[in-house]
């Protein structure tokens, strides 16, 4: 009871550790004798992606997680994905570390909202990127990640309306792309859209071998300048093809530890928020809200669990189900 009150009062389990622990070898050994699965979003701290039986984007996560035979997943991301991982594999436990993990896409699309928006537009698809709420992706007709927006949109026919949510600048880019008019809800990714472009544009002109490569969810501005456009998957894959050695990364910093793990030799510059850090880069404060601490305890105690209802599930499913299919 204590530990559940915890969690109702701080979201994750705040009791202490045992002094002295060896925190990775014991996560690792209760893994084990759970029969647990760890999931790491790209995004999370390196410690946390070092001993993640996965790491991947959005979608790589999504398929994974449907695949599972575990009877435990301890989603290390944020709040909609271990929510996905629930709707996909409802009969493993899926815990995530911290239940304030939150996302400000998902914030951004409130369902009462968007119920109201989507009545306006009665004839339109719904196409939701997967960066919502269950209740979103339940009224939706497909869901999307940032690795198949385009192609979700592309199996569309041509002659439907599509409203495209939560997050406005990805839908510009699919947009731009496909050639498609998509209603676009008006959300954003705090992370993305803080990036500063004038401390961008200094280090790329104090950089002129670099090549800038950018996540979709950056704003206009932004991805006007890069030289390649994709995921984070895409992006660590780009960056062990492309020629260059040298490249100023906009998306979240997180990703920097699988670039400089799968291409020791080539450099990687973090694009800088708008406010100093101590990291000069950009953060992501809901991933960074896993940690190891928190890892531990989820697994010691199995908790805090996501639920789903049924009618939820059963509408997000179809909808997931209708993006995978796709790819
Ligand atoms: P992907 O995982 O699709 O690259 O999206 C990044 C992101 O912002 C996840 O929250
Ligand atoms: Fe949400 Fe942006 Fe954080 Fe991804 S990086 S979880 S989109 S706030």
């Amino acid at each position: 009871m204590f530990i559940e009150n915890d969690i109702k009062n701080n979201g994750f389990i705040t009791k202490k550790l045992p002094e002295g622990i060896d925190l990775k070898s014991e996560i690792l050994k209760m893994k084990a004798e759970k029969n647990a699965v760890i999931l790491a979003h790209y995004y999370v701290s390196d410690d946390i992606q070092a001993i993640a039986d996965y790491v991947g984007d959005s979608l790589a996560l999504a398929q994974i997680s449907k695949k599972l035979s575990a009877e435990i997943i301890v989603f290390c991301g944020v709040h909609f994905m271990a929510e996905t991982a629930k709707i996909l594999n409802p009969n493993a436990k899926v815990l995530l570390p911290d239940l304030n993990a939150g996302c400000s896409l998902a914030d951004s699309a409130p369902e009462a909202s968007f119920k109201e928006f989507k009545s306006q537009h009665p004839d339109a698809v719904v196409v939701s990127y997967i960066n919502c709420s269950s209740e979103i992706k339940a009224l939706s007709d497909y869901i999307c990640t940032s690795s198949n927006a385009i192609d979700v949109v592309n199996a569309i026919p041509k002659e439907k309306q599509i409203i495209f949510a939560p997050d406005k600048n990805l839908g510009m880019y699919v947009q731009q792309v496909t050639g498609r008019d998509l209603i676009l809800w008006d959300g954003a990714c705090m992370v993305h859209v803080n990036i500063s472009i004038e401390k961008l544009q200094m280090i790329i002109d104090s950089n002129p071998e670099a090549e800038l490569i950018a996540h979709p969810e950056c704003l206009p501005a932004v991805l006007s300048k890069a030289q390649f456009i994709g995921s984070t998957k895409a992006l660590l894959a780009y960056v062990q093809t492309s020629p260059t050695n040298t490249f100023i990364v906009a998306t979240e910093a997180g990703i920097l530890y699988q670039m400089k793990l799968q291409a020791p030799d080539k450099k990687f510059i973090p694009a800088p928020a708008l406010e100093s850090n101590s990291c000069a880069c950009s953060e992501c404060p809901y991933m960074k809200m896993n940690t190891l601490e928190k890892l531990y305890n989820t697994l010691y105690y199995e908790l805090p669990e996501i639920y789903v209802n049924e009618k939820t599930q059963e509408g997000a499913l179809k909808a997931l189900n209708n993006m995978l299919a796709i790819q």
